[in-house]
């Protein structure tokens, strides 16, 4: 939320997706985790139209404080990333390590899947300078969080153990 508050994100995002972000633990692709979880689930979902509104326009007001959430794009990268995820090509490890573990649920091409899965491309937490929040729930795991009016809690499962155990790449 941090991150996702200070980075600028926000600013991307329109008053009614930071109101369903608020209501649901959902929002233009992400997905609540973490300290926010319990947030929504025991007092922000039950808030009224009305004051989700008015906080959703005072995050808005609020000017970004830091770079979080920007990323240098450029088409080189680019082509070698999707050349990598496309093939499956090892040594791109990144690429290699994402096909195999991650993109059967955030998709090959990290827009993950509505209401279920958070979308990892564009996201806050993963553009973040600061890596400590991606690393935790890597290695952690998290749910996304239950409300009455969201979709269904999701788990993401934590990747300690397959780690541990898995074959990766040297690099
Ligand atoms: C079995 C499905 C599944 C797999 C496999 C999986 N994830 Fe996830 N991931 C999820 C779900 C569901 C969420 C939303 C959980 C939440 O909000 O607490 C999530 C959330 C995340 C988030 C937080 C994004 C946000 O804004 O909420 C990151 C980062 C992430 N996953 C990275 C990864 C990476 C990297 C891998 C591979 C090493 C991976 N995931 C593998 C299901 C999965």
């Amino acid at each position: 939320m941090a991150t996702w508050l200070t980075g600028g994100v926000i600013g991307r995002w329109s008053v009614d997706d930071v109101v369903s972000f608020l209501r649901t633990g959902h929002g233009r692709g992400a997905v609540a985790f973490g300290a926010m979880a319990p947030v929504i689930e025991e007092s922000t979902q039950y808030m009224t139209n009305d004051d989700l509104h008015a906080i959703a326009v005072y995050l808005k007001s609020l000017s970004a404080h830091g770079p979080a959430g920007t990323y240098n794009d450029n088409e080189y990268a680019r082509a070698r990333t999707y050349q990598a995820i496309a093939t499956g090509e090892f040594e791109r490890h990144g690429g290699g390590i994402y096909l195999s573990f991650c993109a059967r649920c955030h998709e090959a091409d990290g827009q993950g899947q509505q209401g279920k899965v958070a979308a990892l491309a564009g996201n806050s937490l993963v553009l973040a300078p600061d890596p400590t929040s991606i690393i935790r729930i890597v290695t952690e795991g998290s749910k996304s969080p239950q409300t009455e009016t969201g979709p269904e809690a999701k788990k993401m499962p934590a990747f300690t153990e397959s780690a541990r155990h898995a074959r990766w790449p040297k690099w």
